[in-house]
């Protein structure tokens, strides 16, 4: 009996202990401020600084008032980063004049090539109020994480690894959703089609 006991205080332990360590490690934990809040709902998103295709200086605030729906990618991938922009645009041309409520966002993983000079004419191939933005490095680290958006450069055998030209990059591929009071509606997985999209979207507007 007291055996028993013994092994249940363990487990309860241990099960807490196992809790806390996934809360911390990204969970559903967040810091605002100085004090660490906890909800059952993701808290993704938040607050980044960053610097928009024209050159222009923007913050999350920017963007309130509209909904907002985030892709972070790289002007160079080959292949997942622009089916993701024609699939978010072709939505978008679903939606009519609905879309108005939309600002379409790309913000770039891969600061160092995608410069407000390289994203520029690469937003024009896409959607007419798709907005690319990039930063410094901590920059756009602070915002991935934000979003919990992996990125890393990949490596291939035999490159450079200091490279400035010709890597390629892996990143997530998921299409968030913000409400026009900047915090997280949903995520659309990278799978999600044009029709798909604009019908989940439409829902919000
Ligand atoms: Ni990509």
């Amino acid at each position: 009996m007291r055996v028993k006991f013994i092994i249940v205080i363990i487990l309860a332990f241990t099960i807490g202990a196992m809790t806390a360590l996934f809360l911390r490690q990204g969970g559903f934990s967040s810091t605002s401020g100085n004090s660490v809040k906890t909800t059952g709902k993701a808290l993704i998103g938040g607050a980044f600084q960053l610097t928009d295709h024209t050159g222009k200086r923007v913050t999350d605030k920017d963007f309130h008032g509209k909904f907002m729906l985030v892709y972070f990618g790289y002007t160079f991938c080959p292949d997942v980063c622009p089916t993701e922009l024609q699939v978010i645009s072709a939505a978008l041309d679903k939606l009519g004049q609905k879309a108005d409520r939309i600002t379409p966002v790309f913000i770039t993983i891969d600061p160092q090539r995608d410069t407000p000079e390289t994203l520029a004419p690469y937003v024009t191939h896409f959607h007419k109020s798709l907005i690319g933005l990039t930063g410094s490095s901590d920059e756009i680290r602070r915002a991935a994480k934000a979003y919990r958006v992996y990125y890393a450069r990949a490596k291939s055998e035999g490159e450079d690894p200091d490279a400035k030209t010709g890597y390629l990059m892996n990143h997530s591929s998921i299409i968030f959703l913000m409400g026009p009071d900047g915090t997280f509606a949903t995520h659309f997985p990278h799978t999600t089609d044009p029709d798909k999209l604009a019908e989940k979207l439409s829902k919000f507007l």
